[in-house]
């Protein structure tokens, strides 16, 4: 044995090749070692090619599920459409998609185009795409493990025809791994709205979520508060504070709000609802596109 190994080096040191070699394989350590090696490269390639024509990817998160992002996602898609802007609305949430409930889209068949490519379905003007649409029966659980959310995700990013677009908002799922951790390893995320609720669980998932967007070098436009008022109290203005960002407004817990969403209704478009609402989300569209 400890001869053949003499022989198989005297061999390999003679040579010319194997100083190569060695450099070759000493470079791949570096790659290795350096923190800019990333191994999402091919899928972000994918996906950054895919959304070519999509100026800005604005998405909604928060650790804690319940707190309002499908809502706020919701009616910020919606109002920024209505001012005259191409809206495409993603629904990244795999397993538990809620933005068709949201609206009462009952619609559940996508159309090919001619390339393959599958193109979301138009409601009132927005461009919507979720696994909600993708499922035979919508109602049945879909019980699959990280790596297939990863999956889906992936497909849906780099494959959904979206066309040309001036927004894309994305509604993330609660927690800080699977989906929403691949949704801002993969797609170029340009603001994320954290929401919260005033309860101190939410305030502390919510700070969660802001510095893993850090982390993950997604920029933080602000954090909205959901449900505030008499019952929760108003609590975000010092998570901003803490985080260095903003507060950028403060949404009451309302019947009316509720019973709208219930009802598939946009908030936005009640009337009764303008003040609360439209004027929220009315100053975040505005400071999203300000960014632009
Ligand atoms: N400000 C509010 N007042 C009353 N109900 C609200 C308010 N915001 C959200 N809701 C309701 O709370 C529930 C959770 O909201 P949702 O947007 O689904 O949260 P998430 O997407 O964070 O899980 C929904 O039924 C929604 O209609
Ligand atoms: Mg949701």
């Amino acid at each position: 044995m400890e001869r053949g190994r003499k022989e198989v080096f005297s061999i390999l040191g003679d040579d010319p090749e194997l100083e190569k070699i060695k450099e070759q394989i000493e470079a791949a350590k570096a790659a290795v070692r350096k923190e800019d090696f990333d191994p999402h490269r091919e899928e972000k390639k994918l996906v950054s090619e895919n959304l070519g024509n999509v100026r800005q990817i604005i998405a909604v998160h928060s650790g804690k599920g319940g707190v309002g992002k499908t809502f706020i996602a919701v009616n910020l898609a919606f109002t920024l459409a209505k001012k005259g802007h191409k809206i495409g609305l993603l629904d990244a949430d795999i397993d538990c998609p809620n933005v068709a409930r949201f609206l009462n889209i009952d619609e559940n068949e996508l159309e090919v185009d001619e390339q393959g490519k599958i193109l979301p379905l138009i409601h009132k003007g927005v461009k919507i795409m979720s696994s909600h649409f993708l499922s035979l029966n919508p109602e049945e659980p879909m019980i699959v493990r990280g790596p297939i959310k990863h999956g889906v995700l992936k497909d849906i990013l780099s494959t959904v025809e979206w066309g040309e677009l001036d927004y894309l908002i994305i509604d993330l799922p609660p927690g800080t791994s699977d989906v929403p951790m691949s949704t801002m390893l993969l797609a170029d995320i340009d603001g994320l709205i954290v929401v919260t609720t005033p309860q101190k669980e939410a305030l502390m998932d919510a700070k969660k979520s802001a510095l893993m967007a850090r982390k993950l070098n997604v920029p933080i436009i602000g954090i909205i508060e959901n449900m505030s008022g008499d019952i929760f109290g108003n609590n975000a203005e010092k998570l901003a504070e803490t985080l260095g960002t903003q507060l950028i407004a403060s949404i009451p817990l309302s019947r009316e709000i509720a019973k709208t969403n219930e009802e598939g209704k946009i908030a936005f478009e009640i009337d009764s609802l303008t003040n609360e609402v439209s004027d929220i989300i009315n100053k975040l569209s505005i400071k999203i596109r300000r960014r632009v």
